[in-house]
């Protein structure tokens, strides 16, 4: 949270984070006090969200919809897209609309700071194999998870996910998620970017909770 706290002081005004999710970033910043908007396309992320917020009295500014869909003018000082979620996008055309509406979103002189994936993070990764890990919920169930990447085509890659609940030795209840994720090529988004009208798109490279080979993250001006 740090690396995004440093741009939402030294910029202030309001933030928007697109994506937000259950609002792992979301919440705290609210927290410190920071004037920040959310939206996500899953009623589920948003309603874990709101739940969060209950607990700590704090009032969300959030609500569902898509990037490509956000319509908002010239309001926001900050937008922020963490940890590679900008590469759930996968269809070029809804990615290049959804930044022209970040960028619409904007005040003039505002900034968005974003990550995405890279192709690195792909080597060595092994394909159509279960992986298999275990958490345990705050009610004290466990929960098998149960993830296999399929070959990436065209820098898209697939993902299944099966979550199994275990209650008393029994699986009470399961869950499949699949999702696709594009891998970017170094540099491969900035024309993009540039012909969208940011400008100043810089590289940051001393980003210490991305590792710079498997995440790039951007700033860019408007
Ligand atoms: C990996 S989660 C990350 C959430 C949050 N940034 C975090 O760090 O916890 C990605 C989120 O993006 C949302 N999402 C995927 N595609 C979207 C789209 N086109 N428009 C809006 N939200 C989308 C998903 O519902 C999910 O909640």
């Amino acid at each position: 949270m740090s690396f995004y706290l440093q741009y939402a002081e030294g910029l202030g005004g309001k933030i928007l984070e697109p994506m937000c999710g259950s609002g792992r970033l979301f919440v705290p910043m609210m927290e410190h006090g920071l004037d920040i908007e959310g939206f996500d396309a899953s009623e589920f992320m948003l309603e874990s969200l709101y739940r969060k917020c209950n607990e700590k009295k704090l009032e969300p500014k959030v609500w569902q919809n898509f990037t490509h869909k956000l319509e908002k003018k010239n309001t926001y000082n900050l937008v922020i897209i963490p940890v590679g979620s900008l590469s759930l996008i996968t269809d070029s055309n809804q990615l290049k609309i959804s930044l022209e509406q970040i960028r619409e979103s904007l005040v003039d002189g505002g900034v968005f700071v974003f990550e995405l994936l890279t192709m690195i993070i792909l080597e060595g990764r092994k394909t159509n194999r279960w992986g298999e890990s275990s958490r345990t919920t705050p009610d004290g169930s466990k929960i098998i998870l149960s993830c296999m990447d399929l070959p990436v085509e065209n820098n898209i890659g697939e993902s299944i996910c099966r979550y199994e609940m275990v209650v008393d030795n029994q699986i009470q209840h399961t869950e499949i998620e699949t999702y696709e994720l594009r891998y970017f090529e170094k540099n491969e988004i900035d024309f993009l970017l540039n012909e969208i009208g940011f400008s100043k798109i810089n590289h940051v490279t001393n980003c210490k909770h991305a590792n710079s080979n498997e995440c790039m993250v951007y700033e860019c001006h408007k």
